[in-house]
């Protein structure tokens, strides 16, 4: 098949004129699908509602806390344990919070902002132009909350590997009002890429002049894989910035919530000793202590590593139909044109779609009016601003697989016509 670039301008014509006619017959359809944010299927919340009943009346931690009543600031014992088991470190290294990592990113950003990331270092707000590495496609939430500080971001190209190492060594290395980078490190979201053992040991080797200098290690889909015989191997980064001689560099995170409920799920960070100490105080100001109800039920009910890998499975069952329809749609429609390119993920919850460089935007706009709302574009770089007007996130966890199978094939259409469009202009 030939590619639209090989076409002639007559035949460009002919095909944009047979796509338009199919596009108006799916704006007649009057869908609506709403496909803009990675949200588990409806099916996928009730695998683990059992979740919900199984405390039986039996409301103590196994160190005979009721955790109905206050106390315990950083979460119960048995809840730090299955963090370290999904994060990979020491429990002693983890504090468990509310509902939402989110949130934790939040807080941690605001005290390093307000306080100071220990004691003795200076806030972050007498920093004439603080700076943050930021990897693109990335997660837009991220990017609001170092916006929200007033926080310069610096935009850092993904590859297959990772955010391009060469160039966050040399920024840091030169500019100390350069304080932190987010990073997504398995099943990226948009782009699903996992982290090269290479990247992450550069990560945990920087020499950043700043000496508070902070990763923010997001670890929001660490057993997220869409088929648990074909797995992303990250390497651990906490271990990375230890060998580095940088133990107080990273913040890990994650959370449950797209293993149980989102929003309603548990989460947790993880750091040095010397971090966990210092946010444990300043986080003991904001909160007398997180949900520790939530907190048993997850642990009464997953149990442990093992547990959490089981339910996974099931979630996976899912989510894997879905992805390999996202697959099937693409390389059926757009495979030989030569005018897009996407991800193909071994896990997560997003692909990551790259239109000809001016086209995102449009693309949007187009399948919003055929009742179709994809993630706006430019959301996946810092102040909604991407550079190529190219990349579009791709969230098909959410719609059944027949819904899904419509949307993919209008953004195909989609996609050829303002490519079209594009080379005829
Ligand atoms: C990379 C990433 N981090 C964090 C979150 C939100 O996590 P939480 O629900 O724990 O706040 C999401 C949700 O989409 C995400 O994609």
């Amino acid at each position: 098949m030939m590619t639209l670039v090989d076409m002639s301008k007559h035949e460009l014509e002919q095909l944009l004129h047979e796509l338009k006619s199919k596009y108006n017959g799916y704006k007649s359809k009057n869908l609506k699908l709403d496909m803009s944010r990675g949200k588990p299927a409806p099916e996928q919340l009730e695998y683990c509602e059992e979740m919900l009943y199984c405390l039986n009346g039996n409301f103590k931690s196994e160190n005979g806390i009721d955790v109905r009543n206050y106390g315990i600031p950083d979460g119960i014992p048995e809840a730090k344990r299955l963090f370290a088991q999904i994060l990979d470190v020491d429990p002693a290294n983890v504090i468990v919070g509310g509902n939402s990592s989110l949130s934790l990113m939040f807080d941690i950003t605001s005290n390093a902002y307000l306080k100071g990331v220990l004691p003795g270092m200076k806030p972050w707000s007498t920093v004439e132009h603080p700076k943050f590495l930021c990897p693109v496609p990335g997660y837009d939430r991220h990017f609001s909350v170092t916006q929200f500080f007033g926080i310069e971001m610096i935009n850092i190209p993904m590859d297959e590997q990772g955010p391009n190492m060469d160039l966050v060594e040399k920024l840091v290395a030169d500019d100390d009002s350069i304080k932190g980078i987010w990073c997504v490190p398995k099943y990226s979201n948009p782009s699903g890429v996992t982290y090269s053992e290479s990247v992450v040991k550069r990560l945990g080797a920087l020499k950043p002049a700043a000496k508070d200098f902070r990763i923010f290690c997001d670890n929001a889909y660490v057993v997220h894989h869409l088929d648990i015989n074909n797995q992303d191997k990250l390497y651990n980064i906490y271990q990375a910035c230890v060998e580095g001689g940088n133990e107080d560099m990273v913040y890990l995170f994650t959370s449950t919530s797209k293993i149980t409920f989102p929003g309603s799920g548990v989460c947790a960070m993880a750091a040095s000793p010397a971090n966990i100490e210092y946010t444990r105080k300043l986080l003991s100001i904001k909160t007398i202590g997180y949900n520790k109800v939530n907190q048993l039920l997850h642990v009464r009910y997953l149990q442990d590593i093992n547990g959490v890998s089981a339910l996974m499975e099931r979630q996976a069952s899912s989510v894997r139909p879905k992805f390999t329809m996202v697959q099937q749609v693409l390389n059926k429609e757009l495979a030989d044109l030569g005018c897009a390119n996407w991800s193909n993920p071994n896990g997560g919850y997003f692909v990551s779609f790259d239109t000809m460089p001016g086209c995102a935007k449009r693309v949007h706009r187009l399948c919003a009016e055929a009742g179709v709302t994809l993630t706006t574009a430019g959301a996946t770089y810092p102040y909604g601003i991407d550079p190529a007007d190219g990349n579009i996130r791709i969230a098909p966890t959410y719609p059944p697989v027949s819904d899904l199978e419509i949307a993919m094939e209008l953004l195909a259409l989609v996609v050829k016509i303002v490519s079209i469009e594009k080379l005829l202009a």
